[in-house]
């Protein structure tokens, strides 16, 4: 879903969510700024309820009394919701229904760059009494790419049309909201997904980067691509992926791998030239073993 906001002040929003059961689960956000410090440098963000990345929403896929909406813009496109911009002390509210799609979807503001720290996943279980055309995944695990600018983004894209200049490049790419290990100051931060040997996984991969194709791939794992855009599809092997902004993919891992720690890492494709900034995370194995000093990294393409 995508809806406007525009005031980085302190703003209430309500916000209705559809479940199955046809009653309708309120959710209540409220607009916020936050400190959040990210590569040694703080700052406030705007957020919801004061968590950057950490709202998850979860439903499960159902109609209401037969009713059918037009396919809302779930994915990447342009802004099919034109609700004004909330201001300061306002309410807005939005009711969604999750007819037809069944996968990983997410909303994001539509205001500027707000949209920079202003998102999360929105997870579409089966139906009730329905279940994955796939084998039940052992855990899943949301895996959202997104922008860190130590800048405030809204100055910058504020600047950037005053002059007519490209905006600044974002500082760091995040997996959940974390640069990962090669970028300073953030080891500490860096995200885990810890995983039994024999089991599998699914990660919800959103591509919520300002305006860059991301591949991602997973030291020594191959991928088994499930979904996209809130939709099943037929199951793509492979050993990478490439992620346009706005997208989705549900993808399958299997933890067949000696015990250990590896890498996931993302980077961007911009142009022709491949960037050389690399966000990661860790996909670490229980059990026993000596963790390696450093966790095997991807051979990205
Ligand atoms: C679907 O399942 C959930 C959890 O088991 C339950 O709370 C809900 O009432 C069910 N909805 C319907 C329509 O059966
Ligand atoms: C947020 O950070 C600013 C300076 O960066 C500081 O003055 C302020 O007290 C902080 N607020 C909170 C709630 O930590
Ligand atoms: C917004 O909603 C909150 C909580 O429901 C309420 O206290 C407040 O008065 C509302 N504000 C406006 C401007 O309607
Ligand atoms: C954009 O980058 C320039 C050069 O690094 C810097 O001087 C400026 O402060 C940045 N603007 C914002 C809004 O962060
Ligand atoms: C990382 O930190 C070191 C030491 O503080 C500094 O010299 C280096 O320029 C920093 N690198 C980046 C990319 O900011
Ligand atoms: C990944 O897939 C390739 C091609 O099918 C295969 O050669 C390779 O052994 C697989 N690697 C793992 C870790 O399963
Ligand atoms: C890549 O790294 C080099 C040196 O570490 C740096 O000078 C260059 O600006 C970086 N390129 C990009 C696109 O970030």
């Amino acid at each position: 879903m995508s809806f406007k906001l525009e005031i980085l002040g302190f703003l209430l929003l309500n916000f209705f969510v559809l479940s199955m059961a046809q009653s309708l689960r309120t959710v209540n956000w409220v607009l916020e700024e936050t400190n959040y410090t990210r590569l040694c440098s703080s700052k406030k963000i705007l957020t919801v309820n004061g968590l950057f990345q950490d709202l998850l929403l979860h439903v499960h896929k159902g109609d209401r009394h037969g009713v059918k909406q037009p396919r809302n813009p779930w994915s990447d496109g342009p802004e099919y919701i034109t609700q004004c911009p909330i201001k300061p002390g306002a309410n807005f509210s939005y009711e969604i229904i999750f007819s037809t799609e069944e996968g990983t979807l997410w909303w994001h503001a539509h205001s500027d760059w707000s949209r920079a720290t202003v998102h999360g996943p929105i997870i579409v279980y089966p139906a009730n009494g329905t279940t994955y055309p796939y084998s039940k995944p052992s855990e899943e695990f949301p895996i959202v790419l997104a922008s860190w600018f130590k800048g405030d983004v809204m100055e910058l894209i504020q600047s950037a049309l005053e002059s007519g200049a490209e905006p600044n490049q974002s500082d760091a790419f995040t997996i959940n909201g974390q640069p990962g290990d090669l970028y300073n100051c953030s080891k500490p931060g860096t995200f885990k997904i810890m995983v039994d040997y024999g089991k599998t996984y699914l990660l919800r991969i959103i591509n919520a980067i300002m305006n860059e194709e991301m591949f991602f791939k997973v030291a020594e794992h191959n991928l088994t691509v499930v979904g996209m855009d809130g939709a099943y599809i037929k199951p793509i092997y492979t050993d990478y992926i490439m992620i346009t902004p706005g997208q989705t993919m549900d993808v399958l891992i299997t933890a067949n791998q000696s015990p250990s720690e590896y890498y996931m890492a993302a980077r961007a494709y911009a142009g022709l030239q491949y960037d050389n900034t690399t966000t990661t995370a860790i996909d670490q194995y229980s059990g026993n073993y000596t963790a390696p000093s450093t966790p095997a990294f991807p051979i990205l393409p």
